[in-house]
């Protein structure tokens, strides 16, 4: 789908990529409306590009419905939904050690509020026989994140049913693209674009690669072509791929003392 004037929503679109796929859109032509948590940040973003900013919560079924209430009364049915809000915090120590609260919420923003944004907006788009819904897991649904167990079930139940809305809708006209970047230098990993370095990409360039991907309509978009070869080597052998994942999470405690999450992208 191209985005010149159409309704785009993007949540989390306050900072990081979410940000950067907001200005990467608007500069395409789309009208934006920037939902986030934060008001202050979705306001300076929508303020950046002559978009619109709405408070939300995204794992609230009802805030997403007003999202889609405001953005159709100012930009028309929405034609592109971008499901980027995310959060990540690690593992405290085992990997089952995070509290039900914490897994809760992981399952809300990660994966519900796919489905609440899908659950509202499909009838109309199969009524159109239009609309494009993307959804940014991460590279942790198509391999893992080492320290953060939520993280990586979450994101795997995301890109299942990107899939799934992929499969069920095709036939509808619906496009569908899941994107799965490895690291980014964001405010999510307590970096910014001055720490980026290979491997470790801006969020522009994850926007740059989003929206390429959205105009060929590909499923999955992979900011960082390596995770192809990685999930690849999952596919073809399990155990092996496992095996590796634990001499890398030794790599990781030998190197920083510790499994941090934010340090993952200095070792790969
Ligand atoms: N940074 C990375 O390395 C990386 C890698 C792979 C995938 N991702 C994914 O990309 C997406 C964006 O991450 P980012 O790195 O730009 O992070 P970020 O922290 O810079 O931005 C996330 C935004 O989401 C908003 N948000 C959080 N919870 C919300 C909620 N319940 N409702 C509405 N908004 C909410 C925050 O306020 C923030 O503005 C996330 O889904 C993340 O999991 C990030």
């Amino acid at each position: 789908m191209q985005f010149d004037e159409k309704s785009m929503v993007i949540t989390g679109g306050g900072s990081g990529i979410g940000a950067a796929i907001a200005r990467a859109a608007s500069a395409k032509g789309a009208r934006v409306c920037v939902a986030d948590l934060d008001q202050g940040k979705a306001q300076a973003i929508a303020d950046e590009i002559g978009g619109i900013a709405v408070q939300c919560d995204v794992g609230d079924e009802a805030a997403i419905q007003s999202v889609i209430e405001r953005a159709e009364a100012a930009h028309g049915p929405v034609d592109i939904w971008v499901s980027n809000a995310g959060l990540g915090k690690g593992d405290p120590s085992h990997a089952a050690s995070q509290p039900n609260e914490h897994w809760e919420l992981n399952w809300q923003v990660h994966v519900m509020a796919h489905v609440y944004a899908a659950r509202a907006l499909l009838p109309s788009m199969i009524e159109r026989g239009s609309g494009y819904l993307v959804n940014v897991a991460s590279a942790a649904g198509l391999l893992n994140q080492i320290g953060d167990a939520a993280y990586s079930a979450t994101k795997h139940a995301a890109v299942s049913f990107a899939e799934s809305l992929a499969i069920t809708h095709g036939a509808d006209g619906i496009g569908v693209s899941v994107v799965c970047p490895q690291y980014v230098a964001t405010p999510l990993l307590g970096l910014s674009d001055a720490d980026a370095r290979a491997n470790l990409l801006t969020a522009d360039d994850v926007a740059e690669a989003v929206v390429a991907g959205v105009e060929a309509e590909r499923f999955l978009i992979l900011s960082h072509p390596d995770v192809a070869k990685y999930a690849a080597h999952r596919g073809a052998d399990h155990d092996r791929w496992v095996s590796g994942m634990q001499m890398l999470r030794a790599k990781a405690i030998e190197t920083f003392g510790e499994v941090s999450v934010e340090n993952f992208y200095k070792l790969v």
